[in-house]
């Protein structure tokens, strides 16, 4: 029997796991779930006998992709697979996929809630500020940017956006001014929002050069990766401009960044995608994609050539 993992250290909403399971077992197949797992020697003990498998964050090593000798099909229910060893899955013929745009409405949504929970001074009570009026540049305008647009439209704020894998009038249809370097946008923009993923292209750009000329009153938004950070640039980015800002839905690696009071936040656990419709959107896409690969052949998708 076709055997299905949904592997997630960060549990889905039991709405979604119930949809996957109903999408799953109506095909027959038998839906095995691990959740909160403390070791990754556990996913490698649970991927022995899968043939296909559903994960978000987690962490689908070279090691896990060998140790799943059936494995056909790994889905990524999210938009980044920085997470899976995309070479190994080709090397054991694995197809790997994700389900963009699925949660990017999630995501969005947070970037806002910290913006207005920094604006407001963590709601100590002291006048804050207010993002109408306020410029926005979006680094990368794709699922999540585009909408982080939207709803900074809704703000008043004025929205621009730099991504090099858009034409202008791409940019300009989904709502936003083009900037045509990353360079430009940070020098305009007080709120510049990330989304950008996490390559080896990417990895430490967001550096002290790129940063130091945001305007008075800076505010980074990242609801992208830590890994495009550079810490240590961006620390003593902090350290000399006292007006600075730095909020994440991803702690930083160095502990630097706490002593910054009222400039810098941190979600306790990544939760840009943690909402019940997320979770559905992202786990059931996840569930018919294994479910069209597997019977028809159903490649849309794929993220490793
Ligand atoms: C994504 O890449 O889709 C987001 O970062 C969400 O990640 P998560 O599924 O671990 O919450």
């Amino acid at each position: 029997m076709t055997k299905v993992l949904i592997a997630t250290d960060k549990p889905f909403a039991p709405v979604a796991v119930n949809g996957i399971r109903e999408i799953v077992e109506a095909q027959g197949y038998e839906l095995v779930l691990l959740e909160k797992y403390t070791s990754q020697d556990e996913l490698i003990a649970a991927v022995a006998d899968v043939d296909a498998m559903i994960i978000r964050s987690d962490k689908a090593t070279k090691e896990v992709i060998e140790a799943a000798k059936n494995l056909k099909v790994i889905v990524r229910a999210g938009a980044g697979y920085d997470n899976i060893d995309l070479a190994a899955c080709t090397a054991h013929n694995v197809v790997a996929m994700n389900t963009p745009g699925q949660n990017s409405n999630a995501v969005a949504e947070l970037a806002f809630g910290m913006m207005v929970y920094m604006a407001r001074n963590f709601f100590n009570g002291k006048s804050g500020s207010e993002l109408k009026g306020k410029k926005i540049g979006i680094h990368a305008y794709g699922n999540v940017g585009q909408n982080v647009g939207r709803i900074a439209r809704g703000f008043g704020m004025e929205v621009y956006a730099f991504d090099p894998f858009m034409t202008d009038e791409q940019i300009k249809n989904a709502g936003a001014i083009p900037l045509h370097s990353a360079e430009e946008m940070y020098k305009m923009c007080q709120y510049i929002s990330l989304h950008i993923p996490a390559t080896e292209q990417t990895k430490k750009s967001i550096n002290y050069d790129l940063l130091k000329d945001m305007p008075k009153g800076a505010v980074l938004v990242n609801t992208a990766r830590k890994e495009v950070i550079d810490e240590e640039g961006l620390a003593k980015l902090m350290e000399e401009r006292a007006d600075f800002h730095y909020i994440t839905d991803i702690a930083p690696d160095c502990d630097c960044f706490s002593k910054f009071e009222g400039r810098f936040f941190a979600t306790p656990k990544k939760m840009g995608a943690q909402t019940e419709e997320a979770n559905v959107n992202a786990g059931l896409a996840a569930a018919h994609q294994i479910v069209n690969f597997i019977e028809k052949g159903d490649e849309k998708f794929r993220v490793n050539k």
